[in-house]
């Protein structure tokens, strides 16, 4: 099969269903190809034959007399299969299917069909149910959109064909210029992980921005989406929240990892910047496109009025931009632009008073100070600043920014002249919003991606498995068909593993009982064994705290007494003993299969309440020690580690090296669905983590599932 850079870059197209009839699909495909100047030749196929918008129009695809690199179809669906059969014997390297009425309508093993058929003779599909494909590199508008796409440098991947089209109109409004735009629709065959392997190797690209609906191919989606934020910024809009992660709810880690939140972390962890909205990705997108990367992050805000400063203030906290505050420097540097009656705190308040010369020597101040890696100056329309020398200074001051790799954006606050020299700014990629927070946001992300790009790295964090005796203490419970491994064999696997449990024993008799308290070690803990009784506490069947083989007698005969009181003819299989652990930080730790994903890690606050405060975060494995740090910092209660109200800090080396050894079992063993470690007690710095309760779960409790 091709490379599917002649996708982007055809030297021939076919329109299959090109009508004669202006208003139809087909037509307007070939009207906006012609109309978008493409240079390479134009094959429209449509039965009547005849000619069309100046071209010959053949009767069948096998009628063309030269080669063809793809044809766009847009016939009805029952004709479809005939198409992309005849034109892959003609020997067409990519059929774009127009066509709707397939899997997105329940239609799916025609869909399939499709797909076999092409490949059969090294044809790829893109589709169908998809409006075409615009190229700039190529200047081809094979799409059904408005037409008069203005060609620049971000390329926009999308599932949904009607925001996709929508899109190109308003990307006409908003002066982004584009490299291309895609729709993948039902994904049958290339996908959006194929075209971003594409578009982060092309020059031409400098932002790719991605509406996705759902993903198929989550692993190799996590792959080429790393693989790219590593080149360039990808902005992702991602909607279309499903019930998937609720379906495994026998664990906490799968009832916790909702649709939503894994998608979330993932897109973090992969580098991309998750955008709510279309205005929102597509203000980054602008900015990100034609923004420097930053030297230093150390930011400085110039503006004339008290109010919009501070709400830029608030918004850099949110975005976590750094702004530039030693205080004397900044006096040094502003005192000359500033009225005494003004602030050279930042952001620097240059006053009401201020005009293009004091913004424009406040900011050449800013960019000649080293220290200072961006700014961002903010405006309120005022009479003394007229909206046209305003935009004469913003002009300049991009300019001289630009030419010395400074990131600057700018804020405009005001009437209509404002939002016209908005409009004419933005033309000229000049980085200009009427929106304060709009524009800090931008800011962010641009830092946002430099960062990630600086902090990531390729090895990942491994730990020798020992496959072959855990799939020997697994083999009963897999031949068995279980869906979840015993306490003594979850303890088994824990041990070969390297994560540390209290040491533990069931005694059936008193005798026994006695005769392991020494094993075990005093203070130890008694829990009552019984299938009947589900919450031991409530039965009182646990008792904390015994020092002695006094204490064990008594304790072993109150829990037998409470027990059969609490809930009488319950079976009591034992009673087991183990040692007391001494008190630490409670968390939680698992991995787990995702269905779309493949092997995902969690981390969060342990204990009996996890379902309740829900403070987990997630990443996809495997994970670099970075990565897994960062995941434990997303967590609210994860300055509970770091030892708070003169507590020690706590063994976080310890939490992270258990995650590893997690997240390397699930990811050796593929019959292990879920592991979940609740709490696992973290002690001081370099005494270790004990885990208390283990759960682990086999892949036949998914399948059993509806
Ligand atoms: N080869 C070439 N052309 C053929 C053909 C064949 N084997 N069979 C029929 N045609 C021609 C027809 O004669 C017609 O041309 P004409 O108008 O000059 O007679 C043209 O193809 C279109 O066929 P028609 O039956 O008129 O279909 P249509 O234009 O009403 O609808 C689709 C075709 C593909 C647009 C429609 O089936 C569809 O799927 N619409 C939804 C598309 C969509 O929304 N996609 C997702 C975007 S986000």
């Amino acid at each position: 099969m091709d490379t599917i850079s002649s996708l982007f870059n055809p030297d021939s197209v076919a329109v299959i269903g090109a009508s004669h009839a202006p208003g139809k699909i087909g037509h307007s495909i070939l009207k906006n190809i012609v109309a978008s100047g493409f240079a390479g030749t134009i094959y429209p196929v449509n039965p009547a034959g005849g000619e069309l918008l100046g071209h010959t129009c053949y009767k069948s695809i096998e009628d063309i007399p030269g080669p063809v690199d793809i044809a766009c179809t847009a016939v009805p669906a029952r004709m479809v299969h005939d198409a992309v059969l005849e034109s892959a014997l003609k020997g067409v390297k990519y059929n774009l299917i127009i066509t709707s009425g397939f899997s997105e309508t329940g239609n799916i093993e025609e869909e399939k069909k499709l797909v076999q058929t092409a490949h059969a003779h090294g044809m790829r599909i893109i589709g169908p149910n998809i409006f075409g494909l615009y190229s700039a590199e190529a200047s081809m508008d094979a799409t059904f959109g408005t037409g008069n796409i203005t060609p620049g440098s971000v390329a926009i991947i999308t599932q949904s064909g009607a925001l996709g089209l929508a899109m190109i109109g308003k990307s006409g409004v908003e002066s982004i210029g584009l490299s291309a735009i895609v729709s993948v629709g039902n994904k049958c065959d290339i996908d959006e992980s194929d075209l971003l392997e594409y578009l982060v190797q092309q020059q031409r690209t400098r932002v790719i921005l991605m509406y996705i609906e759902g993903i198929k191919q989550g692993e190799r989606f996590i792959r080429a989406l790393k693989k790219a934020t590593r080149v360039k910024p990808v902005v992702v809009i991602k909607s279309g929240r499903s019930a998937r992660g609720a379906a495994a709810a026998a664990s906490h880690t799968g009832s916790l990892a909702g649709a939503d939140e894994i998608v979330d972390a993932i897109l973090h962890q992969c580098g991309a910047l998750r955008a709510d909205s279309i205005a929102e990705a597509f203000s980054w997108c602008t900015y990100l496109a034609h923004a420097p990367a930053p030297a230093t992050e150390q930011t400085v805000i110039v503006t004339n009025g008290g109010g919009v400063g501070v709400m830029a203030t608030d918004a850099c906290e949110c975005y976590e931009i750094p702004m530039y505050n030693d205080s004397e420097a900044l006096r040094d540097i502003f005192a000359p632009v500033t009225p005494s009656y003004g602030s050279t705190k930042n952001p620097i308040d240059i006053t009401g008073g201020a005009a293009a010369p004091e913004y424009s020597q406040a900011l050449d101040a800013a960019l000649d100070h080293e220290k200072i890696g961006a700014a961002m100056a903010l405006y309120c329309e005022t009479a003394v600043f007229p909206a046209a020398e305003l935009e004469a200074m913003l002009e300049d001051t991009h300019r001289r920014y630009n030419e010395r790799g400074r990131p600057v954006l700018f804020a405009a606050v005001g009437g209509e002249d404002i939002e016209n020299a908005i409009l004419r700014l933005r033309k000229k990629n000049v980085p200009v919003f009427n929106d304060v927070y709009q524009a800090v946001a931008c800011m962010g992300k641009l830092f946002e991606h430099y960062r990630q790009k600086r902090c990531r790295c390729d090895t990942f964090e491994d730990s020798d498995i020992d496959t072959a005796s855990i799939d020997a203490i697994t083999a009963e419970a897999r031949t068995a068909g279980r869906s979840f491994l015993s306490a003594h064999e979850s303890r088994e696997i824990m041990r070969i593993i390297g994560i540390k449990m209290p040491a533990s024993c069931v005694a059936r008799s008193l005798d026994e009982a006695l005769a392991r308290c020494d094993d075990i070690g005093f203070p130890l803990v008694m829990k009552v064994v019984s299938q009947d009784i589900i919450h031991k506490s409530d039965a009182g069947g646990v008792v904390l705290d015994l020092n002695d083989t006094g204490e064990v007698i008594d304790a072993w005969q109150a829990i037998n007494q409470r027990c059969l009181a609490y809930l009488p003819g319950a079976r009591i299989d034992g009673i087991e003993l183990s040692a007391m652990i001494e008190p630490g930080v409670e968390t939680i730790v698992g991995a787990r299969r995702d269905p779309v994903f493949g092997p995902i890690a969690m981390f969060g606050q342990g204990g009996i309440y996890v379902e309740v405060m829900k403070d987990v975060s997630f990443r996809a494995l495997p994970l670099n020690r970075l990565e897994i740090l960062a995941m434990m910092k997303q967590t609210r209660s994860y300055p509970l580690l770091l030892g708070v109200r003169g507590e020690a800090k706590k063994d976080i080396e310890g939490v992270l090296e258990a995650i590893i050894k997690v997240g390397a079992l699930v990811r050796a063993c593929d019959y292990i669905s879920d592991i979940e470690i609740n709490p696992l007690v973290v002690f001081e710095e370099n005494a270790g983590v004990n885990a208390l309760d283990v759960r682990i779960l086999l892949e036949t409790q998914r399948k059993e599932q509806p």
